[in-house]
């Protein structure tokens, strides 16, 4: 029996709101969700029951993360770590198609999909392919066989509450890094269009005005249930630092053994400068659906640290206070600033 959607979605109070037309490509507007007050899309309201409703299966792996932590990587290491390193698949299949990206429709407004439609309409390899952004993910995971593979954005309050019988990886990377990564995609997705300077974006971020901010609630949800024997809890910096080390801790949490030459073969698979350039993994087809316009990409430069050439004095400053407010009441903390 589907329960109802246990959280209150409230529209943002009107000055909220009005900031957040900066995001010029969001038809349809913002709302907050439940007690922490999660801002998703007015199209969330559609997918709030069917996703907490999701029937989660044993057999099912999610990666959940904040965006921008470094989920496509992680997606592609744990898809091929669960699936035997089976690259030819990795190669032909998108991980768009080898993953379920389960709010995924939120983010898409009919009036947009339309537009691209009458775009692309005598094109119809293309139009087909912009067809899995308009129909409901929900119904093709309920009826997928297993395993199932799940990308999502969402804390995870707001999904199942049996969400840990399956495998859990969570990443999380240090905000100002996802915040700069985030920028870049937001400017070049039509479907966010952010239209203001990164200076605004990053006020935006760190007042909870943002897609799927409180950032820091997002993480803490998870890091409380690190200890979880199903929920694996991964740092985008650790990723950097030793890849084949994380590789081993998602090998042993999936129960899966491989050689250190299988593991260096996956490492330089996944390692950016092939990632970048392949086609499977970095969504270069958003570009020709007109999801994204051309000028940047979504595999950017994949750097940890890269945030200072972004921040000026004051909002370093503003970033060290609002990290240190949030870390107060929790013992996360990042491995690279310890
Ligand atoms: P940057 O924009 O800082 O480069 P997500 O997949 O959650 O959207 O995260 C995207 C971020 O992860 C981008 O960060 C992207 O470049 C980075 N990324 C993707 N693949 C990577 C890889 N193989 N190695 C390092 N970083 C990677």
């Amino acid at each position: 029996m589907a329960k109802p959607f246990p959280f209150q979605i409230r529209n943002l109070k009107p000055h909220e709101a009005e900031k957040m037309k900066a995001f010029s490509g969001e038809r349809g507007g913002f709302v907050r969700v439940g007690p922490k007050g999660y801002v998703l899309t007015q199209g969330f309201r559609d997918i709030a029951a069917e996703i907490y409703n999701l029937v989660v299966r044993l057999s099912d792996v999610y990666v959940v993360s904040y965006a921008r932590s470094g989920t496509t990587w992680t997606q592609e290491l744990v898809w091929l770590v669960a699936n035997n390193l089976d690259y030819e698949t990795a190669k032909s299949v998108l991980l768009t198609d080898r993953f379920s990206f389960i709010e995924s429709t939120m983010l898409f407004h009919p009036k947009l999909l339309a537009e691209l439609e009458e775009r692309l309409k005598n094109n119809e390899v293309k139009l087909k392919q912009l067809g899995a952004f308009s129909h409901s993910i929900l119904r093709k995971v309920a009826a997928a066989p297993s395993p199932r593979f799940i990308k999502t954005h969402l804390p995870l309050s707001l999904l199942s509450p049996k969400v840990l019988d399956a495998k859990v990886v969570y990443v999380a990377r240090d905000p100002r890094d996802a915040t700069v990564s985030f920028y870049y995609l937001c400017r070049s997705s039509r479907n966010a269009g952010f239209d203001g300077d990164f200076k605004t974006f990053w006020h935006y971020f760190i007042n909870d005005l943002h897609y799927w901010t409180p950032f820091f609630e997002h993480l803490k949800e998870a890091w409380e249930k690190r200890h979880h024997p199903n929920l694996l809890f991964l740092f985008y910096e650790d990723l950097k630092k030793d890849l084949s080390h994380e590789v081993r801790k998602v090998c042993k949490f999936l129960g899966k053994q491989y050689t250190d030459d299988q593991i260096a073969v996956l490492c330089d698979h996944l390692d950016i400068k092939n990632f970048k350039y392949n086609a499977s993994v970095n969504n270069e087809i958003w570009k020709e659906l007109g999801l994204m316009f051309p000028k940047e990409g979504f595999i950017r430069k994949g750097k940890s640290g890269g945030w200072r050439d972004y921040f000026d004095e004051e909002m370093t400053a503003q970033a060290a206070k609002w990290m240190e407010e949030n870390l107060r009441d929790t013992d996360l903390r990042f491995p690279h600033l310890q």
